[in-house]
């Protein structure tokens, strides 16, 4: 079966091909090892009875090798809780998770967990210690060479910072303390949870580099955020989660396959395009209006923007309009943002 069909049949989810770099789509199921995480119905709740809650739901995610694989979904989505079970640092619910083609089990944890660097929720490092004083820290923990800590530091440009007391370091400088202790053992595959949280533009910016960076080394990244803007430019590939759910896997131009253009009406008399008008005309496949009846019609200067609608029922729109005797100036298709797909996707979440 080839990996696009076995990705559809991942439930209701939008499909992917994996983009380079990396093996093409084909060597991808010919060598399963190529696939570094796979969960299957990943799920894990909180509590139990009426206060269970649970905060990751049935995941498969796939992760296949040497991409960057942008986590996204706004805050309380499940994200931490995801990244925590993939490196056993909370047990499954139910569902169950492979790295590199092992399960994480407790016979496998141990190399597993070798061949990870991770950094969740706060960046970590001791304020009353210096950059240096806390790598070696991480060194002596985990037996690397004084090589491997000197390169960590040089990949995050903190070698000359390496003498000060971490408490006086910037946000961007702990975040890059906290990917540097995650990188020192030079691992295949590096989890960071939110590692440009608190960054400005620049030092985004020098993130997104360093990622893309070790991810054309072959390093596969897996790096989450709330805020699309942080992480598009950088992801070859994105995972979005509402509310738990995994709502879409796949590249930035599958996601954008999603949109559904908006339908601009321009017509001098707006108030005259009644919601009414639109009763019964039902949405589009795929990202169309939320079914919570979420508003689909926004007003305009010059009229009227209506989200999601199918041609069959622009159709019957126009029928409408001109029945109402409602002047119609123009109507003309805009595709929506990425920003819009996001939005459509996890329910219309402000946060992203
Ligand atoms: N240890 C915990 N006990 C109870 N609820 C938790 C725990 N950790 C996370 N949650 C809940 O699970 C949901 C997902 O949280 P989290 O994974 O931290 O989301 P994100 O990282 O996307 O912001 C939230 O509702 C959060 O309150
Ligand atoms: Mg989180």
């Amino acid at each position: 079966m080839s990996w696009a069909a076995r990705s559809g049949m991942l439930r209701g989810m939008h499909t992917v091909t994996f983009p380079r770099p990396g093996p093409a789509a084909g060597d991808v199921v010919a060598r399963q090892t190529d696939v570094v995480v796979a969960t299957h119905a990943l799920t894990k709740t909180f509590g139990r009875g009426a206060a269970a809650r649970t905060a990751v739901d049935r995941l498969d995610l796939v992760i296949p090798r040497g991409v960057v694989y942008g986590f996204l979904g706004p805050n309380g989505s499940g994200k931490s809780t995801t990244m925590k079970l993939l490196l056993g640092l909370l047990t499954p619910t139910s569902g169950s998770v492979r790295l590199f083609g092992s399960p994480l089990d407790r016979r496998h944890r141990g190399a597993l967990m070798a061949r990870i660097g991770s950094m969740i929720e706060q960046p970590p490092g001791y304020g009353h210690l210096t950059g240096a004083e806390n790598m070696r820290l991480v060194q002596r923990m985990l037996g690397l060479r004084q090589a491997q800590v000197e390169r960590a530091l040089e990949l995050v440009r903190l070698t000359e910072h390496r003498d000060r007391l971490v408490r006086t370091y910037s946000m961007g400088m702990k975040q890059r303390l906290g990917i540097a202790m995650a990188l020192a053992r030079e691992p295949e595959l590096l989890i960071l949870d939110e590692p440009t949280n608190g960054l400005d533009p620049a030092g985004i910016e020098e993130i997104r580099n360093l990622l893309m960076s070790l991810a054309g080394e072959g390093v596969t990244v897996l790096v989450s955020s709330h805020l699309l803007d942080e992480i598009d430019r950088m992801a070859g590939v994105l995972g979005i989660l509402s509310a738990g759910r995994l709502v879409f896997q796949g590249t930035r131009a599958e996601l954008m396959r999603h949109s559904v253009p908006d339908l601009l009406l321009v017509t001098p008399r707006p108030q005259a395009v009644a919601p009414g008008l639109l009763a019964g005309l039902g949405g589009t496949e795929g990202a169309g209006p939320a079914p919570d009846g979420r508003s689909v019609m926004t007003p305009t200067q010059a009229g009227v923007r209506i989200h999601g609608l199918a041609p069959d029922a622009v159709a019957e729109l126009v029928r409408r309009l001109v029945a109402e005797g409602v002047p119609v100036h123009e109507l003309r298709r805009e595709p929506q943002s990425l920003e819009d797909v996001f939005m459509d996707l996890t329910g219309g979440a402000r946060v992203l």
